[in-house]
């Protein structure tokens, strides 16, 4: 088991501990993803176990090519096409209907398949390598313990789950760290119009502008696909839009000052930045010990409401 910076050399010989049977954790621009190959029951069946995570829960398959949607999905949609064509590679995971391939083990007994193809070059060379030596696909939840907060480096990788990585074969691949910070949005094209069923960075509006149809968008805080109460928490409990006490921890953008006596962990200049931060910010609470934290939620639409998103949701709201 060790972390390595990617060379060539490394990532063709991570493809190959893939094909192996061993999980490779490794960096997308969203979060750090904890991989398998997506055929192996037996791969598969590790992730959950040093995830600590249910059995029924849906994974995504990660892919490298639009014409890779083929071999995985059925009956897709026009839309889904111009969307994966307007945001792939990128932050977006469409659901679609399985083909056989995408076996009960990786959608959970359902009859869809989560799909993306993630915009980070090492992701990319891992997946096209991996395919060179027949693989179809690397199925990669976020590669933290379930329920708690998603990974945006190796070295948070490494404080999630390298303890429970003991498969002479495992890895974590370093890529620096995520460059947008939050999950991708997932958006459901089963139905006639599509469905955001998790925020991200590809917006409601962003996605109706692609494909010129009215997108329904799960309102706030109402538990979607697979997501249950304690997702991306902390230890610190996370209060938000309160007024903190005197040793409580602080996040909020940089235009807003630190109130007495708090302990101001992140200030980002702008949205993106807020997202990047925020998960290295809820780590860095616990690393401090802080017991409260005030959040002050970004105001707006688009990348603003999936940060809310995941700051209700880190405050169990
Ligand atoms: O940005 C991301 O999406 C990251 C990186 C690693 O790609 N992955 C990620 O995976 O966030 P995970 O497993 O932590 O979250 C995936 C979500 C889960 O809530 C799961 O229930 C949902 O996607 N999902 C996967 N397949 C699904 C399906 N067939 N139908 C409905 N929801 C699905
Ligand atoms: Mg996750």
């Amino acid at each position: 088991m060790f972390i390595s910076k990617c060379s060539a050399e490394t990532i063709s010989s991570a493809a190959k501990a893939l094909k192996d049977g061993g999980l490779v954790a490794f960096p997308t621009e969203t979060v750090y993803g904890l991989g398998a190959d997506a055929q192996s029951a037996e791969a598969v069946k590790r992730i959950y176990e040093v995830k600590g995570r249910p059995h029924d829960h849906p994974l995504i398959v990660h892919i490298s090519e639009i014409q890779d949607l083929e071999v995985w999905a059925k009956e897709i949609p026009d839309y889904a096409i111009k969307l994966a064509r307007d945001f792939w590679p990128g932050p977006m995971t469409l659901i679609l209907m399985r083909r056989e391939v995408a076996k009960d083990f990786i959608t959970g007994n359902q009859e869809t398949v989560g799909l993306r193809i993630p915009a980070q070059p090492i992701a990319l060379s891992l997946i096209n390598e991996f395919k060179k030596l027949g693989g179809k696909g690397i199925a990669a939840p976020s590669a933290n313990m379930f329920g708690k907060v998603s990974p945006t480096t190796a070295e948070a990788v490494a404080e999630e789950v390298l303890q429970y990585m003991n498969h002479f074969l495992d890895r974590i691949l370093d890529g620096g760290p995520s460059h947008i910070g939050i999950e991708s949005t997932i958006i459901n094209c089963t139905t006639k119009a599509p469905e955001i069923l998790r925020l991200g960075f590809i917006t409601k509006e962003m996605i109706e502008e692609s494909i010129g149809m009215k997108v329904v968008a799960t309102e706030l805080n109402i538990r979607v696909s697979g997501s249950l109460e304690s997702h991306y928490a902390p230890n610190a409990k996370v209060l938000i839009n309160q007024i903190p006490k005197s040793g409580y921890g602080f996040i909020a953008l940089s235009s807003i000052p630190t109130p007495d006596g708090c302990i101001r962990l992140i200030s980002p200049n702008t949205i993106e930045e807020y997202a990047r931060n925020l998960y290295p910010a809820l780590r860095l609470a616990d690393l401090k010990e802080i017991s409260v934290l005030v959040a002050i939620a970004p105001e707006g639409h688009g990348l603003a409401l999936a940060i809310t998103d995941r700051l209700s949701r880190a405050a169990k709201l």
